[in-house]
């Protein structure tokens, strides 16, 4: 929200892969989040939304080889500078494939895993794992084995390992694309929480257009390592040929808007309901005037 200070910053960064790749990864980024964030990136494979989530936690350039431009400031920390473990503290990840970041015989000790370099007593340890596990709603589970939970468990417990470092920002990258439906309505509703309750910036990859939509507040559209498009979802949204011509979706309450427009029932100069709330009260008015 505009009123709160920015957490992450993006200024003119360039970033390619290796050392002698032509065409960036990213080109020319630049992107002020601010605290209290959720944002949906957006884009088709290959856009260029990994690389730059990866940035955020400073693995991109400090992990990965490669030619990197400009400077990524998050939570005051300028991340070339700034080791990955330290901003593991501050950036919380979490991957599409949950499987691959489960590595422990028990739910406790995935957790556990991350918070070994914070320095936690035992009872602190316990405590936090308890905490986590709550919040994703997974409390009970400690001694199960993590490959015993469904899919969208499983993604919760990722999720709760990484708050369990107690970051205030939580980067997920298509987390939701290895989940069935059940499982990704949890996850969203994680996210959710996380971002209305406990304030924490939400940074989410996601082809879910409907659901980032709902929830979040800046929508950022990438392109072949360019962000072509930010603002409310209510903006971006607003550019149908835009996002066409890029094979992006809309929501489809707003998609209806643009069909109704085009067939002439109703005039709504681009501005599209993107929520369901929004929708019911947009469309409403045609039977209100039929009705009166
Ligand atoms: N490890 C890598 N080495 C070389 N090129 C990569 C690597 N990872 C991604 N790329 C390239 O960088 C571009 C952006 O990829 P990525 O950030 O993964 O996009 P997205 O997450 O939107 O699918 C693509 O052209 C991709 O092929
Ligand atoms: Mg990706």
């Amino acid at each position: 929200m505009s009123e709160s200070k920015p957490i992450i910053e993006f200024k003119d960064v360039t970033f390619w892969y290796g050392q002698n790749e032509t065409e960036p990864a990213l080109k020319n980024i630049n992107l002020t989040i601010h605290e209290g964030d959720y944002v949906a990136l957006l884009g088709l494979n290959g856009a260029g939304k990994t690389t730059l989530q990866l940035c955020i936690n400073g693995v991109v350039p400090n992990n990965i080889l490669g030619n990197f431009e400009g400077q990524v400031i998050v939570d005051g920390k300028d991340t070339l500078e700034t080791p990955v473990r330290e901003m593991a503290k501050i950036v919380g990840m979490v991957f599409d494939n949950p499987e691959f970041q489960l590595s422990q015989m028990s739910v406790g000790e995935e957790i556990a895993l991350g918070m070994e370099s914070l320095g936690y007593s035992y009872e602190e340890m316990v405590e936090t794992i308890d905490e986590v596990l709550d919040i994703v709603g997974l409390q009970g589970l400690t001694e199960r084995s993590p490959f015993g939970l469904s899919g969208g468990q499983q993604q919760r417990l990722s999720i709760a390992s990484a708050l369990a470092m107690r970051p205030k920002i939580l980067v997920m990258d298509e987390p939701t694309s290895n989940v069935d439906p059940i499982g990704k309505e949890e996850i969203f509703q994680v996210a959710y929480e996380l971002n209305r309750k406990r304030n924490m910036t939400v940074i989410m990859a996601e082809h879910e257009v409907e659901v980032m939509a709902q929830y979040a507040n800046l929508v950022v559209v990438m392109h072949e390592g360019e962000i072509v498009l930010q603002g409310t979802p209510e903006e971006v949204f607003s550019n149908v040929d835009l996002l066409k011509s890029l094979g992006l979706r809309m929501p489809q309450v707003a998609a209806f808007g643009n069909e109704l427009e085009k067939l002439g029932i109703m005039t709504l100069n681009g501005h599209y309901p993107v929520k369901l709330s929004q929708a019911v009260e947009t469309y409403g008015r045609l039977f209100e005037k039929k009705a009166g």
